[in-house]
């Protein structure tokens, strides 16, 4: 797995080949359901909800089972193609878009509440506030945002880029409320063994961040 990883300045996102690689194989967090923090949280959001590097539709297709309308993005085909065939065999309905999540700036959909498992932690330092500036625009005044990222707790430098805490306060210092910043654990699938990460997945911060009215 050859990605970043963590230092101060990290001036390169993941690239979109990178993930087509890693889609080849057993992409590491493709665990066939939704990590158990999202679930934890489901009463919470409020439709239209936007999933950020969906990937495979996980997560997607979690809150779209529970009636909610869906809109999930990334920037790899196959992945989409992946969660689009997962939604026709569920019987579930989303909007699976291939589309860089960087470019959300100069989009028209308007979303009450954003999740993002995996994908904060790809970008470079410029690209996460590209990211989050986006974010703002997409999501309405008072929207929330659910964001799962590997964190700085993690050991080792392989993998992806870690983040503390306080890059995530300072990432959303404008125009967004930190509710909550609380330690957990990425599940990963058992099938990945290229990296050795801590026992019961890597270490993660689980987010939750309201852009204010
Ligand atoms: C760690 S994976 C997580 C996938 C999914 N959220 C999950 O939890 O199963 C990160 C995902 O973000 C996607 N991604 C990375 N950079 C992206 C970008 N600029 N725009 C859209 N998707 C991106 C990758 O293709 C990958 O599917």
């Amino acid at each position: 797995m050859t990605m970043p990883n963590s230092s101060s300045v990290v001036t390169r996102s993941v690239d979109r080949g990178t993930f087509e690689n890693l889609y080849a194989g057993p992409a590491p967090w493709d665990i066939d359901k939704p990590q158990e923090q999202f679930v934890a949280i489901a009463d919470r959001v409020i439709s239209p909800i936007l999933d950020a590097g969906c990937g495979t539709g996980e997560h997607a297709l979690f809150f779209a089972a529970r009636g909610h309308r869906v809109v999930g993005i990334d920037f790899v085909e196959e992945a989409i193609r992946r969660a689009r065939r997962k939604a026709t065999e569920r019987g579930v309905a989303v909007e699976f878009l291939v589309k860089d999540a960087l470019i959300l700036g100069n989009w028209d959909e308007r979303f009450a509440t954003a999740i993002d498992c995996g994908l904060f932690h790809v970008f470079s330092d410029e690209d996460r506030r590209r990211y989050v500036t986006g974010l703002a625009h997409v999501l309405k005044p008072g929207g929330q945002l659910f964001l799962m990222t590997f964190s700085d707790e993690e050991p080792g430098t392989e993998g992806p880029r870690r983040v503390s805490r306080q890059e995530l306060h300072d990432a959303f210092a404008d125009g967004w409320e930190i509710e909550s910043v609380e330690p957990c654990q990425i599940e990963i699938t058992p099938k990945f063994t290229e990296v050795k990460f801590s026992g019961g997945g890597p270490k993660a911060w689980f987010a939750v961040i309201r852009r204010k009215r």
